[in-house]
């Protein structure tokens, strides 16, 4: 039973990533900036946000975003603990994103059904994740680490293993990460940069994601290389 609910909440978390394939990566100071950024992300067209635990206030402002805008597909990212996935969930995010892997984290999540998508960029990585019987993973950090050629060349082995590259992704490497078919999205903080969500630029962070949706529906309209 509790195998079947972990891959339910699993793959409905999984189903909309790969419908939106971009997943902005937040870090907010402010809770009260969480609804204006949130309905901008909503409204540039995309419906989702890791929130990185990175900020003192930031479980209040993902507090703020689920209890106000529940269709809003939100997690959490940055969660290094099992007493942060915890957290995490009692203020309703729906997935645990971190930057490695961190097993008592991903048991933890997994105990409780709680999706998580730990960063991995080695093969032993990969195969650690694989142990604990996950298959989706963000590759991280993507551009620092090697980029797509670094990916192709990791993902070749592993091919039941699908991507979520996040680091140094933005409008002009987005189209190629998309189109590599072992990746399900792309994560990435240039939507919606610390910087504007602090200075209330939320029609700058509307427009930008809008872009973003343009570029991976050009993506999916060219079909995947
Ligand atoms: C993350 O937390 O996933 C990364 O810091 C996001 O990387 P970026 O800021 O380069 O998009």
């Amino acid at each position: 039973m509790t195998t079947s609910l972990t891959t339910s909440a699993h793959s409905a978390v999984l189903e909309r990533f790969a419908a939106m394939r971009v997943l902005p990566v937040i870090v907010i100071d402010d809770p009260d900036d969480a609804l204006p950024l949130a309905r901008a992300l909503i409204d540039g067209g995309l419906p989702c946000a890791e929130v990185t635990l990175r900020t003192p206030r930031a479980v209040e402002a993902l507090r703020r975003i689920v209890g106000e805008l529940p269709d809003m597909l939100v997690g959490a990212g940055t969660v290094l603990t099992p007493a942060q996935a915890a957290e995490a969930r009692g203020a309703g995010a729906r997935f645990i994103v971190a930057p490695g892997f961190n097993a008592g984290m991903v048991e933890f999540c997994q105990s409780v059904n709680l999706p998580v998508f730990p960063g991995v960029c080695t093969p032993t990585e990969i195969e650690m994740a694989l142990g604990a019987g996950l298959s989706v993973l963000k590759f991280f950090p993507a551009e620092p680490i090697g980029g797509l050629p670094f990916l192709k060349a990791v993902a070749a082995p592993y091919t039941t293993v699908s991507f979520m590259p996040t680091g140094g992704i933005g409008p002009s490497n987005l189209a190629s990460y998309l189109a590599f078919p072992r990746v399900v999205a792309c994560g990435g903080s240039w939507m919606a940069p610390n910087d504007w969500i602090a200075a209330g630029q939320f029609d700058r962070i509307r427009d930008t994601t809008r872009a973003a949706v343009a570029i991976a529906n050009s993506v999916a309209a060219g079909g995947r290389a």
